[in-house]
């Protein structure tokens, strides 16, 4: 049974869908205009809605009910606007008069592909439900927000979920992070440049602010931009356009700035280090992301997420945490935040030779007033255990102690990836292959 809401003033369309709706069991709700649909509180799944409504186009409810479905019923000399629909995102599009056995189809396809959208962010507990509350309510303002919150705690992941419930989710966000491009470079990146020395227009480059144009961008340590790009962004947000490095002319862009920090913004205006007028306009909406250990009833909730995830990739479907290990985990502080967690489980499926998971291979240290109660035995494994390695730093090591003596097919093996997967992560990593590895593939 799903809730579905009719769109339409044709009171005959609409008397006959909502009595076969309702006689196939779902809760139908009606409105006879985009106002009043606009005005619905409850909670649908999928939207059937005419084109022509006295009061506006039902495409523009697209973006209002978004993620939710929308199908819409065009009449025969309407096909263009059946086109017009499908390209901005309705589910699908049906002349009148409808054939309800097809509607029935395409509502069980609608509500079914909705629900198997799982929400990438995990937690359930009430810090994470406020934010969740007021993403979704900054969302389609299309202001500038910004995001402050501590390492790891899914600042990107935040600004990720703005932009894909904003009315700008039909292109990619682009997101970049100031703090890894070189300060001398990062003027240029962001707003493009001109070549003084060539004339041609083709020497001059775009920055990813233009490249952003009509979508999201995500800046990333905004705390990090250095002092003339600081003076370009403020003067971007105030009047909407910027100048390419060495150029004259003014570019007009359309994009919405999602900015990120983990460092209190306002200590470092105070040191002289940050804009004030340039924290100020960032500053309009701020959300903060919770750190994990105050949000202690969502740990094991992420750890069996992330456990589950790595056990698919790596095809171990037998692996389990021990009940040790679930309370050595639900007990960390957990200063790396949800990333640190994520690593430390992937971490564990790697090494782990048999099926469980113990408090031991999770390798996280212990100390103070937060130590489990371990016995003696594991308490000394505990404090003998190496400092904590990344996945991506063990994969370095494995990779690099282990080539010489393996082939490629074998290193993958061990590591319970595909060869494709180490190719790429070799790549990404920048480990080159052994000489001899070369001519092996
Ligand atoms: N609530 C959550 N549910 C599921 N995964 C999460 C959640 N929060 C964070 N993550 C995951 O944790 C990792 C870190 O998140 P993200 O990169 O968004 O954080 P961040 O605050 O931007 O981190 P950093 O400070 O390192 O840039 C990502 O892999 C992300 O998918
Ligand atoms: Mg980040």
């Amino acid at each position: 049974m799903a809730t579905l809401l009719i769109v339409t003033d044709d009171v005959i369309t609409c008397k006959s869908l909502q009595m076969s709706l309702e006689q196939q069991n779902h809760l139908v709700l009606v409105s006879e205009s985009i106002h009043g649909a606009k005005s619905i509180t409850s909670k649908i799944d999928c939207v059937i809605c005419e084109h022509r409504l006295s009061d506006g186009s039902g495409i523009d409810l697209i973006t209002n009910f978004k993620p939710t479905p929308l199908i819409l019923l065009v009449g025969q000399s309407s096909l263009q606007a059946g086109i017009l629909a499908m390209r901005k995102g309705a589910f699908d599009c049906f002349t009148k008069p409808v054939d309800q056995t097809d509607l029935s189809k395409a509502i069980d396809r609608a509500t079914k592909t909705y629900s198997a959208k799982v929400d990438p962010m995990i937690g359930h507990c009430e810090p994470i439900l406020k934010l969740k509350r007021q993403v979704s309510r900054v969302a389609p303002l299309d202001k500038t927000i910004l995001i402050s919150g501590e390492l790891g705690t899914g600042k990107e992941l935040v600004a990720k979920s703005i932009h894909d419930q904003s009315k700008r989710s039909g292109l990619e966000m682009i997101s970049i992070n100031c703090a890894t491009i070189p300060q001398s470079l990062i003027e240029r990146e962001l707003f493009g440049y001109v070549n003084e020395e060539l004339t041609s227009v083709a020497s001059d480059h775009a920055g990813l602010i233009e490249s952003a144009d009509q979508s999201s961008l995500f800046l990333d340590e905004i705390g990090e931009l250095p002092t003339g790009a600081q003076t370009r962004l403020l003067q971007f947000l105030k009047e909407g356009k910027i100048r390419r490095v060495g150029g004259t002319d003014q570019i007009y862009v359309d994009v919405r700035l999602i900015a990120a920090t983990q460092h209190d913004l306002l200590e470092r205006v105070s040191k002289g280090e940050f804009r004030a007028d340039l924290y100020y306009r960032l500053n309009i909406i701020e959300l903060t992301c919770p750190p994990l250990r105050d949000r202690v009833d969502d740990i094991l909730i992420l750890a069996e997420a992330f456990l589950k995830q790595a056990k698919n990739e790596m095809v171990r479907p037998e692996i389990r945490l021990s009940d040790a290990a679930k309370a050595a985990i639900s007990k960390y502080r957990w200063p790396g935040n949800v990333r640190e967690l994520s690593n430390v489980v992937q971490r564990a499926v790697v090494l782990c030779e048999g099926p469980i998971i113990e408090a031991i291979d999770l390798n996280i240290q212990m100390t103070g007033p937060d130590l489990p109660k371990f016995s003696a035995g594991e308490q000394h494994h505990i404090k003998q255990s190496r400092p904590t390695m990344s996945l991506e730093d063990y994969f370095q090591y494995f990779v690099l102690s282990h080539q010489e003596q393996m082939s490629e097919t074998e290193l993958a093996k061990q590591l319970g990836i595909s060869r494709k997967s180490l190719w790429e992560r070799r790549n990404r990593l920048g480990i080159p292959k052994r000489k001899e590895a070369l001519s092996e593939s």
